[in-house]
């Protein structure tokens, strides 16, 4: 939901308050309660206005991604939750749209998260300004210049393992378009006592560990180094590794950044030479040695160093050693020479070092200057980053003069921050034409003068002391704090003559007090002329003059005796005083925006929030001051057009829409609200709110109107959505309706349709029943009035003519008629007779029943009378023929199977032509009878069954058998020998001639034949032997008959022959007692 949302206000979804401005009741608890509820929601910016908080989350948080830079690029500052990116935006959008400078001021305790904070800052506003080759080149190098100035000026501490050990600011310039054009960069004090010696648990600045680690044997051996950090005396043994950082790495990343920042090979070079030369400095170690006046001089233990380091830096040796022993003190013109003691030489080694190092590290910033410097004269916009340490306080007064002035230095920060706000809310109060009341605040004016007044400052009083002729100490230049700043408000000393002190035993005697802005702070004096004077004896600035190494030679200006200058070198204090003056001037003519950065804890761990800790930042960062000095006059303003959109839902005329100005829908808006009237103005822009809980009703009354307006919203929308949907549905619906009717209109309509037509069809086919059976009806009575007529005309005539008939008249009407019919009849067959043809079967149809015998009698008589009108036709011969053949048909039909096949056949009786045939001559001259017939016929062997062939010849008294071949006769039988003819009822043409016993021709026994005209030769031997010897001769037709053969008798039986006998019926004897004939 938080993702997809999509914010327009600081306001919406505020963990705590996003702006400090709003919190209500403001008080220190409160302040903290914030800071913590936000921090443990991961918030880790909260605003006081235009100032953004931070807290050091010490842990990478997912809100610095690209994707963040895009959401807050061009966003307004309230726009969205306090972030970083909103304040860097805000400030390069004013830079480059409004033309106006503006400086970003960083403080904070060390390791609050400035220097983080101020990368952010500038990642922030490479990210989002122009690009291009040029401009790339430019961002780089104003980026890389960040780790060469870390690597030489951070350090590990206790509180911050890469703590910033200077102040750093830098003017980035950018061009009319808003691409940067290039840098300056001006430090600020740097720890150099940390070069000689470091607290416990400390480290030296960061190279000398990356040198050590990072760099090739050939570059260690070419700087005499040996990589071994213990061989180092200013090299802090207990932490000389820090967790989770890669020393090697890390000099490999600075030496890339100062190729990319632009320092030469021999530049790099000579820069590791002096980085050398002081950590071998360290090494050297005095003795004492008696001299003849009894006083100590010290002398180089060990010369090895000595000598390394003059290789090195190309100073002569004994110059350099010479400048250990002596110190030549030059007054009025005179020199005066002293040697050095043990302490004074380790003192001379320590201030060597520490100069060496801190003249070195100016140089690098110059030398960086150098290089990002704009190359064009066009005139610049600038944007300043100050990344100085916070207030800074020691318990236990260990406050010391580094303290002093870092706490002079962000005394002078808020002095400024307070005339810059309330200057900035004055202008915007003129600018929106509202009155300006006076704002109680407090101005820490007085405690800069404090410190800084020219007479009688304590920055003043340390010069006086340490340029002051005679024994010049710490306590020295306290007794003179305790006389000059007695009576000031703000300084608290046991000693002064203020009384009020006097017994205060929290206050130790070598210590002062003054009250700071941000609270109280114990100095103790010890250090404070020692490190103001910042002493390096001159013979070791000329020894340093005279190296051969150029590098060397320009850190060391003061060494060159042409240009001696007895004036003492200006003190530490009053160079700071300077540069913070030059820093401040420069503030002031730009537009400040703050950064105020808060360490949660003292454990370097995320997620703790130390309460005391936090506290503590708050207090002397004067975070309440400056919600106090923010929240004066109006503790919230915002343009009439933001606020009237952000609010018009709470007004009904300014609801959903306002036509009129801005200005007036908000004054309608808050009239209706009924907000009184003293906790807002009208400015020409915007409206002013004077308490936070008036906004907070506001945000409120928003926030309860909101959900209505949601809940109104969703009614409409669900309503909408239903009101669609039940639409949606009663379109289809009637739709579906319509279809539907449509569909059972048609139904309804086929299926009338089609009982109508039924119903009418019924209707029709009943009424032209009705009037068919009415017509018929008629029709009937027409008929029968006719008939009715008829007779009764009839009747009418009958008893008119009765008269005139006889008795019997009905009867021979009745016969006439007969008569009539009986002649119509005739007439009718008369010309309906059938063909002649005795076989032709047709025969009209009978006209009345009564006729039936009639008719039948004239189709008999008609039949008989085309027979004889046939048979009429026929000659003797014929005649005799068909006499024969009816012979045949009375003996053989219906008896003998083979009798129809014989019907077709005429008979020709004498087949074989006797008479023609020489042949047969002798035959023919025997036979003197007529031949009847003359045919060949087998006869069958009576032994065996086998045939011979014979003719067969039959006249009218004999039966003759004769060779076929010869002609010769065999038998003569006399037809009144015969007896008897058998055969088959079959189809074959067997027959047995049975003789007379006893008889001649017998003697031989019967004969068994087989001829193709045996029903013709059978046929006749009967008619022959009937009209020979008026006798029938006897037909047997049997399938088992006895034939006699001599004097046995032989059974000729006939059987169903089996097919493969072919057609020719077979003969075999079977025994003695059996022939069997197989008839197929
Ligand atoms: N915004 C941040 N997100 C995550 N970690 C951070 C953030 N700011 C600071 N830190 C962590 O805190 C450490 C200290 O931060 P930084 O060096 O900026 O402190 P500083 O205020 O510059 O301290 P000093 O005054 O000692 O230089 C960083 O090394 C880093 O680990
Ligand atoms: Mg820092």
């Amino acid at each position: 939901m938080a993702k997809t949302e999509v914010k327009t206000s600081l306001l919406d979804n505020m963990i705590g308050v996003g702006d400090m401005v709003l919190l209500e009741p403001l008080n220190e608890d409160t302040f903290i309660d914030n800071l913590r509820k936000r921090f443990d929601h991961n918030e880790v910016y909260t605003y006081i206005g235009s100032v953004l908080v931070s807290v050091n989350p010490y842990r990478s948080l997912p809100i610095y991604s690209p994707e963040k830079v895009e959401e807050y690029r061009n966003r307004n500052f309230y726009e969205l939750s306090p972030h970083i990116y909103a304040l860097s935006d805000e400030v390069y959008r004013s830079l480059r749209d409004q033309d106006k400078d503006q400086c970003i001021l960083i403080t904070g305790e060390s390791g609050a998260g400035k220097t983080e904070a101020s990368k952010l800052v500038m990642s922030y506003i490479a990210a989002v300004c122009g690009k291009g080759a040029e401009v790339n080149q430019v961002k780089e190098q104003l980026l890389q210049s960040n780790p060469v100035l870390e690597a030489f000026g951070n350090a590990k501490t206790v509180r911050n393992d890469n703590s910033s050990r200077f102040g750093k600011y830098m003017d980035i310039e950018f061009n009319f378009k808003g691409d940067p054009l290039g840098g300056v960069i001006s430090n600020y004090l740097l720890e150099k006592s940390r070069v000689v010696k470091q607290p416990r648990g400390e480290r030296n600045f960061h190279v000398f560990y990356q040198l050590l680690a990072g760099a090739s044997e050939e570059l260690l051996n070419k700087l005499k180094l040996k990589r071994d950090v213990s061989r180092y005396n200013y090299l802090s043994l207990d932490s000389a590794t820090v967790n989770g950082m890669d020393d090697a790495a890390n000099f490999r990343t600075v030496r890339n950044a100062m190729q990319i920042v632009g320092f030469l090979d021999h530049e790099a070079q000579s820069v590791l030479e002096v980085v050398a030369t002081v950590l071998k400095l360290g090494n050297i170690e005095f003795k004492p040695d008696s001299r003849v006046n009894g006083l100590d001089e010290s002398k180089i233990k060990d010369k090895n160093e000595l000598k390394e380091i003059c290789e090195l830096t190309g100073i002569d040796q004994s110059v350099l050693e010479r400048a250990f022993s002596f110190r030549t003190v030059e007054a009025k013109q005179e020199k005066v020479s002293t040697t050095l003691n043990v302490a004074q030489a380790y003192y001379a080694r320590d201030a060597l070092a520490k100069n060496l190092y801190s003249r070195l590290f100016s140089w690098l910033v110059n030398r960086i200057n150098e290089s990002i410097k704009a190359q064009t004269k066009v005139r610049k916009k600038v944007m300043g980053v100050l990344d100085i340490y916070g207030f800074e306080i020691f318990e236990n007064a260990d406050n010391s003069f580094e303290q002093f002035i870092i706490n002079y230095c962000n005394e002078k920060l808020q002095q400024i921050f307070i005339e810059l706000t309330l200057k900035e809310e004055q202008e915007e109060y003129i600018q929106e034409d509202i009155e300006w009341t006076h704002i109680n605040y407090f101005n820490n004016t007085i405690i800069c003068d404090l410190i800084e007044n020219n007479t009688n400052g304590i920055l003043a009083m340390l010069d006086e002391e340490c340029l002051r002729p005679g024994i010049v100490t710490d306590e020295t230049f306290l007794e003179k704090l305790n006389q000059v700043c007695a009576t000031h408000q703000h300084f608290e000393s046991r000693m002064s003559k203020c009384s009020r002190f006097l017994n205060d035993t929290s206050l130790p005697h070598s210590c002062f007090r003054i009250q700071h802005y941000a609270g109280k702070v114990l100095y103790q004096v010890e250090g404070f002329v020692d490190k103001n004077n910042d002493l390096l004896y001159r013979d070791l600035s000329q020894a340093m003059w005279k190296t051969s190494q150029p590098l060397i030679k320009s850190l060391f200006p003061e060494g060159n005796p042409a240009k001696i200058n007895l004036k003492r070198p200006p003190t530490a204090g009053s160079q700071f005083k300077a540069s913070v003056a030059t820093l401040m001037k420069n503030l002031q003519t730009k537009n400040p925006n703050y950064i105020r950065c808060i360490k949660p804890n003292d454990k370097k761990a995320a997620y703790i929030f130390s309460e005391t800790l936090v506290r503590h930042q708050v207090r002397y960062l004067g975070l309440l001051e400056n919600v106090r000095v923010r929240r004066a006059g109006y503790a919230f303003r915002q343009a009439y057009g933001p606020c009237l959109e952000r609010y018009k839902m709470l007004c009904k005329q300014t609801w959903p829409h306002w036509k009129g100005p801005a200005r007036s829908g908000v004054e309608a808006l808050l009239n209706e609200l009924e907000i009184p009237v003293e906790e807002y103005s009208f400015g020409k822009s915007k409206i002013f709110i004077r308490n936070p809980r008036t906004l907070f009703k506001l945000e409120d009354l928003r926030k309860q109107r909101l959900e209505d307006l949601a809940t109104l919203i969703q009614k409409i929308y669900r309503g909408w959505k239903c009101r669609t949907h039940f639409l949606l549905m009663r379109k289809s619906q009637i739709v579906i309706a319509a279809w539907y009717r449509r569909y059972a209109q048609q139904k309804w309509y086929q299926k009338t349709k089609s009982s109508a037509l039924v119903i009418q069809s019924y209707i029709r086919g009943w009424k032209a029943r009705k009037l068919l059976r009415e017509l018929k009806h008629q029709k009937r009575c027409e008929e029968a009035v006719t008939t009715i007529a008829a007779y009764w005309h009839g009747t009418q005539v009958r008893r008119e003519y009765r008269k005139f008939f006889r008795a019997y008249a009905g009867k021979k009407i009745y016969e006439f008629t007969l008569q009539r019919i009986v002649q119509n009849y005739f007439l009718d067959m008369k010309n309906k007779m059938p063909s002649l043809s005795p076989i032709d079967k047709n025969w009209p149809s009978r006209p009345y029943l009564f006729l039936d015998s009639t008719h039948k009698e004239l189709k008999r008589i008609f039949h008989l009378w085309r027979c004889k009108k046939y048979r009429d036709q026929f000659t003797d011969q014929q005649k005799l023929i068909y006499e024969e053949k009816l012979e045949a048909s009375e003996l053989f039909k219906d008896k003998k199977a083979l009798y129809p096949s014989s019907v077709g056949q005429p008979f020709q009786g004498p087949y074989l032509a006797i008479n023609e045939n020489p042949k047969y001559k002798k035959l023919k001259d025997a036979i003197e009878e007529k031949i009847i017939i003359a045919e060949i016929v087998n006869k069958i062997n009576r032994a065996n069954g086998k045939s011979t062939s014979r003719i067969f010849l039959l006249t009218n008294n004999n039966l003759l058998l004769a060779d076929q071949k010869s002609g010769q006769i065999k038998s003569e039988v006399p037809l009144v020998d015969v007896t008897k003819v058998s055969m088959s009822s079959q189809n074959d043409g067997f027959f047995a001639i049975h003789l007379k016993e006893g008889s001649e021709a017998a003697s031989k026994g019967d004969f068994l034949f087989s001829s193709d005209h045996l029903i013709e030769m059978a046929t006749k031997l009967y008619r022959t032997t009937l009209s020979q010897t008026k006798q029938k001769l006897n037909i047997e037709i049997s399938d088992e008959f006895l034939v006699q053969f001599r004097k046995d008798k032989v059974c000729v039986k006939f059987i169903q022959g089996s097919q493969n006998n072919g057609s020719v019926p077979m003969c075999k004897r079977k025994n003695n007692r059996l022939l069997e004939v197989a008839v197929p």
